[in-house]
Parts: C-alpha cells; structure tokens; sequence
C-alpha cells in the first residue's frame, strides 16, 4: 500500500501491531514481534509508546525479537541496536526485560554460531514470529542479509556491504569506526514469520524498492526474494513508491 506520508502509513503499522497486541492478550497469549532499527521505523515506534501512553496499550505479553546486531558491538554503545531500541522503544513501554531478545554483539567469534541457533530455536519454541517488521537498505539487504545472501539462510554472522558500511559512517563518525560485520536472522527466518511488512520512505529508497519489487528475483538484491512470500506487505510513501 502507499500512504501519502510516512507519518500515515506509520500510524497504520502501528495499528496493526497493536491490535495483534490486543488480540492476543484477549486470548491469554504471547504476542512474538519481529523487530527492525534504523530510521525507517522511528515512527510506528513512536506511535507505539503514545499508544501505550494514552491508550493504555500493554506490553506485558510480548516478546520481541530484533533482526540484528553489529558484531563486534557492546550493548551500551551509542550506535548499538540495544542502544536504540531501548532509546525508541523499550525505555517507554512496559515490557518485560526478559522477553525482549536482541543478537548478542559481544560474543567471542566461536561461540556465535551456538548463539544464532539457539536464537533459532528460542524462535522457534514459541511458535514463530507472529510479525515482522523490515526496512530496506540500498544494497536490498533485509535485516543485514547482504547480497549474496542465501533464500533459506538462518542466523548468523555475516560480512557487511561496503555501501551499508558507507550509509552507517555518519552513525559511527567516519567509516572507518563502522564495524565490519554483523549478526543477522537469515532471509528464512524472515519468510517464517507469519506476517511481513517492508517499510520505505522517501525518493532515497525509490530505486531499491522498484528493483525489490519489480526485479528479477535473486540473491544479489535479497529482497526480492520477498516476491515469494504470500504473507508480505510493502508500505510505502509517495516518495518511495515513485518509480513503480
Ligand atoms: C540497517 C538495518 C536494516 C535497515 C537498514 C535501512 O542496515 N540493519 O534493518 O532496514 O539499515 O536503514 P534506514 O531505515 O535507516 O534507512
């Protein structure tokens, strides 16, 4: 669907995020959210915690599950994604520490393999992601599956773009401070989740959504493998939306 503001069309997301919320609650079960950083959904986030606010929306039934990490990363680092998620999100709604799940970005290199399946099968424990949310980076990774990335690819670590790594040096103060690799949910993580929604914004994103939407699939823009999906939805403003 196209919006003709991104506030609108985060409003919406965050309705519907919301109502699985409100659903689930009124069947006494967990509610389990696939979550993504970056700007792109600053502002369902922002229409979540004033849903929480003054709509008395809880979080108490939810668990969450972030789609990555920079590796290596500590969690109190100004550009980590625990950083951000706790200053977007977590910092201002009532959920409960223990079942907010972010990849680990301080593991020694032998143990992150273990990590990744065991953030697999803790997953996989509860039944899957009800929903997960996406923005697109100008590679066409999702999460940080870069091109190259496999369709049935699970968690794990992987090596950054050089142009993901070039968008992220403002973050970092230069790109050389970006680190060069990450953890991520693979694209088959992704596509298990029972509903998807991509989210983009402006003209910026305008050519990377025509090819993700209209390309040929393949692994060289991972994103297009979203063509295979029954389940996913793409949310766009005007601005991306310009060139379909
Ligand atoms: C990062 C994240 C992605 C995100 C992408 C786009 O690389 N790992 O999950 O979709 O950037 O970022 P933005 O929303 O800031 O354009």
């Amino acid at each position: 669907s196209v919006y003709a503001t991104q506030a609108e069309a985060s409003v919406k997301v965050a309705g519907r995020i919301a109502a699985l919320i409100r659903d689930k609650q009124e069947k006494g079960k967990k509610a389990v959210l696939g979550l993504a950083t970056g700007v792109t959904p600053i502002g369902v986030y922002n229409e979540l915690v004033r849903l929480h606010k003054e709509e008395g929306l809880s979080f108490k039934n939810v668990i969450t599950f972030n789609l990555d990490e920079y590796y290596p990363m500590k969690p109190t680092a100004a550009q980590s994604y625990v950083t951000f998620m706790n200053e977007n999100l977590f910092n201002h709604i009532d959920i409960d520490r223990e079942n907010i799940n972010i990849p680990d970005g301080t593991l020694k290199q032998e143990d992150v393999a273990a990590f990744c399946l065991k953030y697999e099968q803790k997953i996989t424990g509860l039944g899957g992601l009800d929903l997960q949310i996406l923005g697109i980076g100008r590679t066409g990774h999702i999460g940080f599956n870069e091109p190259g990335s496999a369709p049935n690819s699970g968690t794990r670590l992987v090596t950054l773009d050089d142009l993901t790594r070039s968008d992220a040096s403002r973050d970092f103060g230069g790109k050389e401070n970006v680190p060069t690799k990450a953890i991520t949910m693979g694209v088959g993580t992704i596509f298990k989740a029972r509903e998807i929604i991509l989210m983009a914004w402006s003209q910026k994103k305008a050519p990377i959504i025509k090819k993700a939407i209209e390309g040929e699939i393949s692994g060289e823009v991972p994103a297009t493998y979203l063509q295979l999906s029954d389940h996913v939805e793409f949310i766009l403003d005007e601005g991306a939306a310009s060139e379909l």
